[in-house]
């Protein structure tokens, strides 16, 4: 049993994550703004802890730190949804730069054993091939650069302190809860409201969608078998769907058809065509794979009764 603090732990990714820590039995403080996270998503009756707090107060933050004493960090605070990134490049400058800065300030004089830091695939370039952690970085767009940066300040922290530092480079998860209008998400909204004439944006991209489930029991891997050292993993699933392939396996799963309508105002100015990861290391590392198949996670969400 472990003392683990998670930033952003109300969030999409931080609430599966926070639930699988608190069955293995792990003590767990979250700090989260809810900015875009909410407490429902939390089990909050039993031994979780929450508090409500902005990861650039720092002051304050250094406080909950010292009081609660953790054993594990989790950063996963960030304003991370692309669109709203780009209308907001200064906040989001301060909270994915600063609020990671002060999170790694903070570990320096609390000392924990080990830092994990949710980076993503937003850092890899336009590539056609899969991305191992070796592939060159060259964000696109200002999420990335915000990213890439903590990615750098994780490196000069470990480099600093020795403290056992893992850099996650997230690839797309699905699963229910998600807090951002994400395009599976926005698929199973229009589809659930009893459309079967959509609006999406560009059809064509593939991205590598992880089930979120699948995620948090990555990142629980890698806080067991990372012992020391720093690491830059990828965390996706190893395969890659077009939104065309989703709707087909929409299509499939409903048994009706789906028509879709290409809006401008959905269609993203700059898109990648690939975005895949390449999982060899995370798997030797730890011994994970993800186990949730694709069609079966998107079938979860398209038929449960509660949330989305
Ligand atoms: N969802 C994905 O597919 C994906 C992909 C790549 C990387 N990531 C990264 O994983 C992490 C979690 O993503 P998610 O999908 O759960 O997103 P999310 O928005 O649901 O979670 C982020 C959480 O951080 C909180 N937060 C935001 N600003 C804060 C602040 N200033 N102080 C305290 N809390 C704050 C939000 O309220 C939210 O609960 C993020 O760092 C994100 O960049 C996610």
């Amino acid at each position: 049993m472990k003392r683990i603090l998670v930033t952003g732990g109300a969030g999409f990714i931080g609430s599966h994550l926070v639930k699988a820590l608190v069955k293995s039995n792990h003590n767990v403080l979250v700090v989260d703004d809810l900015s875009f996270g909410k407490k429902e998503f939390l089990p909050l009756n039993g031994s979780l802890k929450f508090v409500q707090l902005d990861i650039t107060n720092k002051i304050l933050l250094e406080e909950i730190f010292l009081q609660f004493k953790p054993e594990i960090v989790v950063h996963l605070a960030a304003i991370h949804f692309i669109p709203y990134c780009n209308a907001h490049p200064v906040e989001t400058s301060k909270v994915n730069i600063i609020g990671t800065r002060n999170i790694l300030d903070i570990c320096r004089n609390t000392i924990p054993e080990m830092v994990l830091y949710a980076s993503t695939a937003a850092v890899y370039p336009i590539r056609d091939e899969a991305n191992d952690e070796e592939s060159e970085v060259n964000p696109i767009d200002i999420y990335g650069i915000t990213k890439l940066a903590g990615e750098d300040l994780c490196k000069l922290f470990y480099n600093e302190t020795g403290i056992n530092t893992v850099v996650m480079r997230f690839f797309n998860a699905y699963g229910p809860n998600e807090t951002n209008a994400h395009v599976i998400p926005e698929i199973v909204r229009q589809l659930k409201s009893g459309k079967r004439k959509i609006e999406l944006g560009n059809l064509a991209p593939k991205r590598d969608y992880i089930h979120v489930k699948d995620k948090a029991k990555a990142i629980m891997a890698l806080m067991e078998k990372v012992k020391n050292g720093y690491q830059v993993v990828n965390i996706g699933s190893g395969n890659e769907y077009s939104v065309s392939e989703i709707l087909r396996y929409c299509e499939e799963i409903l048994k009706e058809n789906i028509e879709v309508v290409s809006t401008k105002e959905r269609t993203r100015k700059m898109e990648r065509k690939h975005l895949l990861a390449n999982i060899n290391k995370i798997k030797n590392l730890t011994g994970w794979s993800p186990r949730v198949e694709f069609k079966a996670g998107l079938r979860d969400l398209l038929l449960r009764v509660n949330g989305n």
